[in-house]
Order: structure tokens, then sequence, then C-alpha cells
């Protein structure tokens, strides 16, 4: 069942061109359709005045980097609430904004409950974007996307994770035509460029090698600090999440323009710290607070496209992706903290698929 590999952990990351491109497939042939996400989109979509996401974990992060996509596209507002933390808040609820839960399982109880809080509080619609097919969430929903990432065995989110972003990749170009935000000639350059992600996947996984080669200078490590900004702040958080998860080495996840705030403090020359770094419109400030780092000793780590434009030297190390892929530019990164994660995990002798303490679909409080 494993094939070539020796973990469904490292399956199921090299298993993201094909998860991909198979969620892509009903995208890709008819355009964005509303009907994708359910029979009764054409009735709701088109009233929604906003957003709000709740998810836990990995799929949170989803929501988050989601967020970035569905305000610049839609111009709707957009907030992202972890699930466990939502349900027990006196929240203030907008009955015609759109409640999108996303859950790999579709049984998370957190996720789940908060759910039907919203629907307490009198939000009108909820949609679900999923991976297990009879599963109670997207039952307990109106609309509903299904990614087709296959099953999901690794305890770890990779392959769920990456379908959902092309999910809600698909829902923030849906509510953008919607609201005549985007016209025909975006569209079918979005559409362009969605089929050649399988593609710049394939590239990021072709990493693989580099990336295991730094792996080895973390197993060591106690502590790692991930720092990433605008849409790839979501990739921080999920690169850090999946370090601790399965390596047990403590991580922690900055937007990097937070680091004078407080976490600068943390960095000397033990400290490794993973940049997320691709040639977006944050970059140069990027660069800035990677130089905050340097300055205090700290050893870089950065994840790069090679359009991406520094220097690598003693303390510096870049990997880089062969491209930038502008907005979808964060599916693409998420790889290679997949990989990082993976490969401390080995160098460290852990139970990649089965941590500790962690089960795969979180049925209790
Ligand atoms: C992390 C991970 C968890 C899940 C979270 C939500 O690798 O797998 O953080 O993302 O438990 O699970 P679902 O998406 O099934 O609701």
């Amino acid at each position: 069942e494993l094939g070539p590999y020796s973990h469904f952990m490292q399956k199921e990351i090299h298993e993201q061109p094909k998860a991909i491109a198979d969620t892509l497939e009903a995208l890709v042939d008819a355009g964005f359709q509303m009907h994708l996400f359910g029979h009764k989109a054409g009735e709701i979509l088109p009233h929604v005045r906003g957003v709000k996401i709740l998810a836990c974990g990995t799929s949170y992060y989803a929501g988050l980097t989601a967020r970035y996509w569905i305000e610049a596209m839609s111009g709707l507002p957009c907030d992202v609430e972890i699930a466990s933390e939502y349900r027990y808040r006196a929240a203030c609820a907008d009955p015609e904004h759109l409640v999108v839960t996303i859950s790999q399982s579709g049984e998370t109880l957190d996720t789940m409950e908060a759910l039907k809080y919203a629907r307490e509080l009198g939000h009108r619609w909820a949609l679900s974007i999923c991976n297990v097919r009879e599963s109670a969430i997207p039952r307990a929903s109106d609309l509903v996307f299904f990614t087709r990432a296959g099953a999901e065995i690794g305890v770890a989110s990779t392959k769920a994770f990456t379908t959902q972003l092309v999910a809600l990749f698909a829902l923030s170009v849906l509510l953008g035509k919607q609201r005549g935000r985007i016209g025909a000639a975006d569209e079918a350059r979005l559409i362009d460029e969605l089929r050649h992600l399988p593609g710049s996947i394939q590239h990021a996984l072709n990493l693989e090698p580099q990336i295991k080669a730094w792996s080895e200078r973390f197993a060591a490590k106690n502590d790692a600090l991930f720092l990433g900004r605008g849409l790839h702040y979501p990739i921080a958080l999920e690169g850090a999440l999946k370090l601790k998860e399965i390596s047990y080495i403590h991580a922690e996840a900055y937007p990097a323009g937070e680091l004078k705030h407080g976490p600068l403090a943390l960095v000397d020359e033990k400290m490794p710290v993973v940049v997320i770094a691709p040639n977006d419109s944050l970059l140069e400030k990027v660069k800035s607070n990677m130089q905050e780092v340097a300055a205090r000793g700290g050893e870089l780590f950065v994840f790069a496209d090679l359009d991406s434009h520094f220097e690598e030297s003693d303390g510096v190390h870049v990997i880089r992706t062969p491209r930038h892929v502008g907005v979808l530019s964060p599916i693409v990164h998420a790889i290679p903290v997949q990989l990082l994660a993976y490969h401390v995990a080995l160098a460290r002798g852990t139970d990649v698929d089965k941590p500790r303490n962690l089960a795969k679909s979180v049925t209790v409080e």
C-alpha cells in the first residue's frame, strides 16, 4: 500500500499533484460555476454579504490563507475563527454572512458544534469544505464542496490542506465573479494558473533532497521560529505546527513584522529561523525582518522562489522553487514546510504517521 514510500505521510505529500489535479477537474473543465458548491449555490451565493470561516488546526490555517483571497477578490469582509473558541464566545452574527467550515474528516466535534452555534446565532447559510463524503459536517450544511484528496491516513494533514486551499481559492474567485470584480479575462487567466498548479507542486516536491540536507541541522535543535507575511504567514503557522506535531521540536510562527514586538528576544545563534519569502509584494519588508534576525546571529533557512532576490551567505541558506506563481504561491510553499517536518522527524526517529498523543479525527472536546 505504501509503494516506494516509507510512511503514509511521505506518500500523501507526494500525492499532492494528483490530489490537486483531481480536485481541480470540475473547476478547470467548466470554469468557476456556482453549482460546484451544490445545487442551492445559485440561490444563496448572490445574497452573501460577508464570510465567516470556522475550523481547527491545519484546516484553520487554510481558512486564514483564504481570508486574503476572499477580501482581495470579492471585497466581502471575511473573518476566520478557531472553532473551539468561537463556540463559547458571545459572538455577533450577521445573518447574511456565509459560514464556511473547513474539515478534512467532516467529524471534528468543535467544528460541528461551532456550526450549530452559528446557526443558533442566526447565520442563514453554511458551506462545508470537506474531504470525507458521508460525514457529519457536510450533512449539516446547505452547500458542500468535497475535496478529492483521497483517504488521508497519516495523522498530520498534508494533501487535505492543499486541496482545501484549492477549494477556497475557487470560492474566492466565484464570489469575486458574483460581485462583478472578476471579469471573463481574469477568470481565464486564473484558470490557466490553476492548470499549472500540479506542475508547480511537482517542482516543489523535487526540492526534497535539498530539504533533507537541511533537516539534519534541525534534528538537534530544541526550538525553531517560522516567519512569513501576508499570504505566507499562514504557511509559516502550518510549518511550525507540522514540525512540532511530528518531530516534537518546539516551534512558533510569527508574522515577520511582529518580530521586534517580542520574539526577537529569542533569537541567538542557536535558533533556526525558517522564512517563507517568495517574491510577493511584501518581500522587501520580509528582507528587512531577515536582517533583524541575521544581526542577532540567528541562522536563516529561507524558502523562496527564483524571483526573490537576496544573497546566500554563511548564516543565510536558501532553497528556491523554480518560479513565482502569484496568488497561488501559498499552496506551492506548503510543500517545503511539510517536507522539512517529515525529514526532521525521520532524523529524530519519531513515529511520523502516528505522533504521540494525537488522533486523526478529533471527535471529542
Ligand atoms: C494537523 C492536523 C490537525 C487537523 C485538525 C482539524 O496536521 O491534522 O490540526 O487539521 O484536527 O481536523 P479536520 O480538518 O478533520 O477537522
